[in-house]
């Protein structure tokens, strides 16, 4: 069955994940801001969870319209075809969010939409009473300047959780968004990668997989899995491919941090990932990095919040910009979103992109390696 799907991912990877869908085969693939729309059937649709790396989710589209009125989406859900993916007995609550819309209350929104799935599904199935007792159909809407989009969640939990990360720091960086930051770096099969404040090591791992190949979603569950309209052999099927997904790769990494409890949470994070064979760890303050090898420095810096206090977090920086300035054979990708890490590293990025780091702000600074 042909479906229409949207992935939303963080703003500024719409590219990536544009090229991600290309690859598993998706058609008719479109991107709005910090959303990719696509289509594709059933395969598509389970490949996508289980592997795209930079989508947050991935959804069925229902219905969209342009809406103004209540009524514009009571009509709009008692023409979607939920009976193609909700049984009589299914629970189908119904979440979501208004922005810049004339319809601004989410729980209005909430109980017209409720009301029209119920009377659709009930005049399908020939009863006046849903039990909701059965598998759990999240449904989702999105009001965004008046265009309301109707959604089925396939997913369940966000795709940034792969499952490897169990313990983590007080500042990790979201996997989706450290897989676009390895895409945009450069990061390829025989890549060579070093983060001299490693954290958690997700910059590393998300490197490791995506350098290899690698489905991220391969050993995760799914809402999809218990979804009627997909079938189990399928399923499994999937699963299985995913699990085997790799390329031949030369891909090593070195991790450092100056706080050892985070060394051993980035150890065990990235042996649940399968990766330990590739990336060492150990524990260094950045003042003391160096590469002696041609590379691409990672790294996502404390920046004065949660961690250290603006000046330290300053200083931390401008050690980071002389630890690169004695290994001449990096380029590096630094993400933060102080304004003046060009100042601290007393040199000019020579390419810089916008992304969020959830709603935060900040700055993707790409410098060349000089050597
Ligand atoms: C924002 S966190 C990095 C988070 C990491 N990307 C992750 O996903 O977990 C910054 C890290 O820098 C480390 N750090 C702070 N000062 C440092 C220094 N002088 N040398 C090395 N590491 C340092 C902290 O221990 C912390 O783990």
């Amino acid at each position: 069955m042909e479906m229409t799907m949207m992935a939303p991912c963080l703003f500024g990877l719409e590219r990536t994940l544009k090229f991600e869908l290309g690859r598993i085969g998706a058609k008719e693939i479109t991107a709005e801001d910090g959303r990719v729309f696509f289509k594709g059937d059933e395969r598509i649709l389970l490949q996508a969870n289980l592997s795209l790396a930079v989508a947050e989710r991935v959804f069925i589209l229902l219905a969209r319209c342009k809406a103004t009125e209540f009524q514009d989406l009571f009509d709009a859900v008692s023409a979607a075809p939920l009976e193609r993916y909700i049984r009589k007995e299914d629970a189908f609550p119904v979440k979501g969010s208004s922005l810049s819309s004339k319809l601004s209350s989410v729980p209005a929104c909430q109980s017209v939409i409720k009301k029209a799935a119920a009377k659709r599904l009930g005049a399908y199935y020939h009863t006046p009473w849903l039990p909701e007792t059965g598998v759990r159909c999240q449904l989702q809407f999105s009001l965004l300047r008046d265009d309301f989009l109707l959604l089925l969640d396939t997913s369940g939990d966000p795709l940034y959780k792969r499952g490897y990360r169990l313990d983590m720091g007080l500042a990790p960086i979201r996997e989706t968004l450290a897989s676009g930051i390895a895409d945009l770096s450069g990061v390829r099969a025989d890549s060579v990668v070093f983060d001299p404040m490693c954290g958690s090591g997700t910059l590393l791992i998300e490197a490791g997989l995506r350098a290899k190949g690698r489905a991220v979603g391969a050993y995760r569950p799914f809402a999809f899995e218990n979804y009627f309209f997909l079938s189990r052999t399928l399923v499994k099927e999937e699963r299985a491919l995913a699990k085997e997904m790799h390329r031949p790769s030369s891909f090593s990494a070195f991790g450092s941090d100056i706080d050892p409890k985070m060394v051993e949470i980035a150890r065990k994070n990235a042996q649940r990932a399968g990766l330990s064979d590739c990336i060492k760890f150990s524990v260094k303050p950045v003042k003391e990095f160096s590469a002696d090898r041609a590379g691409i420095l990672l790294c996502n810096p404390p920046y004065g919040e949660r961690l250290l206090d603006l000046e330290a977090a300053r200083n931390v920086c401008t050690q980071l910009g002389d630890a690169l300035s004695h290994s001449k054979q990096l380029s590096a990708a630094v993400i933060t979103p102080a304004s003046d890490l060009e100042d601290s590293f007393g040199r000019k990025a020579d390419k810089k992109r916008k992304l969020y780091n959830g709603m935060k702000p900040c700055t993707l600074y790409l410098f060349k390696a000089e050597g």
